[in-house]
């Protein structure tokens, strides 16, 4: 029998309880091994009275450390004290899962060797896509791979707020606040829609991907607070749509990754994914592009994971956390490689503008594309890299008439 504590009884947490409960029979019929879910640790005690298993809940972690657990399942989220806890139980040796893409994304090497000093597993697929098993198919399936490129859609929030406007016209504020009372919001919405979740999963994923310590704290990040309807009505001109993409290349040692919105053909795959959907698009070298499409929030996609983590965990699969990370590439902070790009100048002279535009990217594959209104443009730059992009933009920007550029990268022509 293997016994389990659940840090945490959210939103995922009440899923997994769920799950464990609902699965029980099935899976001690499958494996001979019974699990039993009889401790949960949450803050405060008030909220659970009414509930059946009222019994399991405690606000002590003292109770948890005393019923020896086998397995602990944090849910908790943040990184203190879910930090502190999930290092007690794993220098003592008990394995851990964790849906904590925060903790993770900052601590994921220091816990995994804290695993491996100890001979306790750490697995944590519920931290990055929700439902979608992504991390296992890096570590497992995939293992004939090398891989040099992430493209995903890896934040419900976002997707489901650019959606609206999209199909809707529906105003930021308004499709932000429907994703909040939807459940797929982080308590603060800041880390959402200013990316900053977007890009801790990505560090994760790209530091399996390619076995390197990529910390989130070194990718440019940019959300999604800045687009306006006007881009949106521009990617639609370009039979595309907006969509924040976080992003991660490697090549000969050198890493670029990055959290930013781009303009992504309407009918690729990450085009399609609409509303709370996430999408990863990895490139191997064996296996060429793949796609993992599903729910990436919510109570029972993100719980699947943490339960196929479990059933790992139950069966006694001694896959040690075997991925080690080295620091040894460089990193860049603009995209490294020839790209196409869709360039929006606002200003106060129309003609001006045009012609300073032609004027400095005389040199490139410049095409001027209708804008909306008598004081913007759309123009589409090709075969540019981002650096000489900046530079040209900059140079740009010094035309007194020009009064704001946005550029956003044409997702499809990598
Ligand atoms: N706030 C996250 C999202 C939840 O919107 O994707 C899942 O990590």
């Amino acid at each position: 029998m293997k016994k389990i504590a659940l840090l945490g009884y959210g939103t995922v947490g009440s899923g997994v309880y769920e799950l464990v409960e609902k699965n029980r029979d099935r899976i001690f019929k499958k494996y001979n091994k019974g699990m039993a879910l009889d401790k949960i640790l949450v803050r405060s005690l008030k909220r659970y009275e009414t509930l059946e298993h009222y019994e399991l809940f405690t606000n002590d972690f003292e109770d948890i450390i005393a019923y020896e657990p086998d397995v602990v399942i944090e849910v908790m989220g943040g990184i203190e004290p879910a930090h502190t806890y999930i290092r007690h139980f794993l220098e003592n040796g008990v394995d851990v899962i964790t849906a904590n893409k925060d903790l993770i994304a900052e601590y994921g090497g220091e816990l995994l060797a804290l695993a491996r000093e100890n001979g306790a597993l750490l697995k944590y697929e519920a931290s990055v896509g929700g439902g979608i098993p992504i991390l296992k198919a890096i570590q497992e399936s995939l293992r004939g791979n090398h891989f040099d490129g992430v493209q995903a859609v890896i934040n419900g929030t976002t997707n489901f707020i650019l959606t609206k406007m999209h199909n809707e016209d529906m105003p930021y504020k308004d499709a932000l606040k429907i994703a909040q009372d939807m459940g797929f919001a982080e308590s603060d919405p800041t880390s959402d829609v200013c990316g900053f979740d977007a890009g801790r999963k990505l560090a994760i994923m790209s530091s399996l991907a390619y076995e390197k310590n990529i910390k989130w704290s070194i990718l440019p990040i940019e959300g999604i607070t800045e687009i306006e309807p006007i881009d949106i009505e521009n990617a639609k001109l370009l039979a595309s749509k907006v969509k924040l993409v976080a992003m991660s290349r490697y090549e000969d040692n050198r890493f670029y990754g990055a959290v930013r919105p781009v303009f992504v053909n309407a009918s690729s795959p990450l085009g399609l994914l609409d509303n709370e959907f996430n999408g990863v698009q990895l490139t191997g070298d064996a296996v060429g592009a793949i796609h993992f499409l599903g729910k990436g929030a919510g109570k029972l996609p993100t719980a699947s994971a943490v339960y196929g983590d479990l059933i790992d965990v139950i069966q006694d699969i001694k896959l040690r956390p075997d991925v080690q990370f080295d620091n040894d590439f460089t990193s860049t902070k603009t995209l490294p490689c020839k790209a196409k790009w869709a360039i929006r100048v606002s200003g106060t002279n129309l003609m001006e503008m045009t012609q300073c535009l032609t004027y400095v990217f005389i040199d490139n594959k410049l095409r001027i594309e209708k804008g909306h209104s008598s004081s913007d443009i759309l123009a589409i730059i090709e075969e540019t890299n981002e650096e000489q992009l900046i530079t040209k933009l900059n140079m740009l920007f010094s035309n007194p008439y020009v009064e704001k550029i946005k550029h956003f990268l044409i997702l499809d022509s990598l």
